[in-house]
């Protein structure tokens, strides 16, 4: 069910707020000489600026960023970064999210297709942040937005075929809106099939299901790879760590 909530679907400046607003919470906590990961979206985006700030105000992070995009915009602004394979384990990693459930923490990634490296590298973090705002918390996963599942091209109607066997109702993702537009591409090369599941009680066990089919990459189901979500919205920032 969609929330109802009228301080759920704010207007883009009150989310762009609640947005910045939990990402200067995350920033504020980063200590010196972090080796941290850097999230992609558009919150990340907000995170990096704010990033800047401090380390043009002496603060030494190292950045690991989740996709080309951020890799850009992290060097743009100043931050010093390395790649997953410079480093053997990060400290943490700060990023958005989709859909946040609680209490679990279960999250949906991918709606801006950076979701394989944003996995390895949450996998890869001592301490996973997720900054998002009050519109991204849902009661279940997959409520809201299909499940974005990243495939290999070669052959992938069959493994269309086979997510649908598992429920899903896929739509490979398209590189603008037009629909004669090219498929969307993802940094590494692959399609993102975005599957409709309708809201999936046990994510887990779906998440396994998807995994297991032969030519998914990846997919956008983030679960146990989330310590902290920070949620900013019309009564301030909420602070969930993960109960386990
Ligand atoms: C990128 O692939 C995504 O996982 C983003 O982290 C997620 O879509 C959140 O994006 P926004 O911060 O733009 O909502």
């Amino acid at each position: 069910m969609e929330n109802q909530d009228p301080a759920a679907r704010p207007d883009i400046q009150t989310q762009t707020a609640w947005k910045l607003a939990a990402a200067r919470a995350a920033v504020a906590a980063v200590p010196s000489g972090a080796v941290l990961g850097l999230g992609s979206g558009s919150t990340a985006e907000l995170m990096l600026a704010e990033l800047a700030g401090r380390v043009r105000a002496g603060l030494r992070v190292t950045g690991v960023p989740t996709s080309e995009r951020t890799r850009a915009m992290a060097a743009s602004l100043g931050i010093a970064l390395a790649t997953l394979d410079d480093v053997p384990r990060l400290d943490m990693s700060i990023d958005g999210a989709d859909e946040v459930a609680l209490p679990g923490l279960e999250l949906i990634k991918g709606r801006g297709g950076a979701l394989l490296r944003e996995k390895l590298i949450a996998t890869a973090s001592n301490y996973r942040v997720i900054i998002t705002d009050a519109t991204k918390v849902v009661p279940t996963l997959a409520l809201r937005h299909p499940i974005p599942v990243e495939v290999e091209p070669f052959g992938w109607q069959h493994t269309a075929r086979r997510l649908v066997d598992l429920g899903a109702r896929p739509e490979r993702r398209r590189s603008a809106a037009d629909p004669a537009a090219p498929p969307f591409l993802t940094d590494g090369g692959h399609y993102v099939l975005d599957c409709a599941f309708g809201p999936v009680a046990e994510p887990a066990e779906l998440a396994a299901r998807i995994k297991a089919v032969v030519g998914v990459v990846d997919h956008g189901l983030f679960i146990d790879l989330a310590d902290r979500v920070y949620v900013a919205g019309p009564a301030g920032i909420q602070v969930y760590d993960c109960p386990r």
